[in-house]
């Protein structure tokens, strides 16, 4: 099987019934991805396919043959940490770190179907081109991603500035400008 994680190929024959959080670790080595609940529940397996923030352990890791898989391994580059990686630093978004990749990558999924114009629970205009970042819609969009140490408040001051309604001249935007009709 033929896989394409953080840009790089990656080729293994795995049992049909590996999901792509133990083809992560236990076959690619990449343990950033963490296991919690291992049953959908609390997002710490999060990673993207194609831009899209998924739970890894809900996945059968053959269904993404040939798709770009971006794990937390993969958002840092030469330069150092993904700027929303540093936002965490600073805003004391994680205590003992092990929420944190799946926080992160569903942060940057979350930013995209913002750009899509996907509205959440607590969206009030359901027919607006443009969704608001307010700290609401924030937690509301990371409402999947828990955090047993209670980090969520630094964690939502991270992403609120990068994505937060007052950052929208922030340097790291998301490249999905297409709205879902
Ligand atoms: S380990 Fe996947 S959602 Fe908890
Ligand atoms: S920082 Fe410990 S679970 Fe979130």
């Amino acid at each position: 099987m033929h896989f394409v994680i953080n840009e790089e190929d990656f080729e293994r024959e795995v049992d049909l019934r590996t999901s792509l959080l133990d083809l992560l670790r236990d076959h690619a080595g990449l343990t950033g991805t963490k296991k919690g609940c291992n049953q959908g529940a609390c997002g710490a397996c999060t990673v993207l396919v194609d831009g899209e923030r998924i739970v890894s352990c809900l996945a059968l890791a053959v269904q993404y043959e040939g798709r770009a898989i971006t794990t937390v391994e993969g958002l840092a580059d030469a330069a150092g940490l993904h700027p929303l990686q540093r936002a965490f630093v600073e805003h004391d978004g994680f205590q003992c770190g092990y929420c944190t990749p799946g926080q992160l990558c569903s942060a940057i999924g979350m930013a995209a179907e913002l750009q899509r114009g996907l509205p959440s629970h607590v969206t009030a205009d359901l027919t607006a081109t443009t969704m608001r970042t307010t700290r609401e819609e924030l937690t509301e969009r990371m409402s999947g991603n828990l955090c047993r140490c209670g980090a969520h408040n630094g964690i939502i001051d991270a992403i609120d500035e990068f994505f937060g309604d007052d950052r929208a001249d922030h340097a790291y935007v998301p490249e999905t400008p297409e709205k879902v009709a």
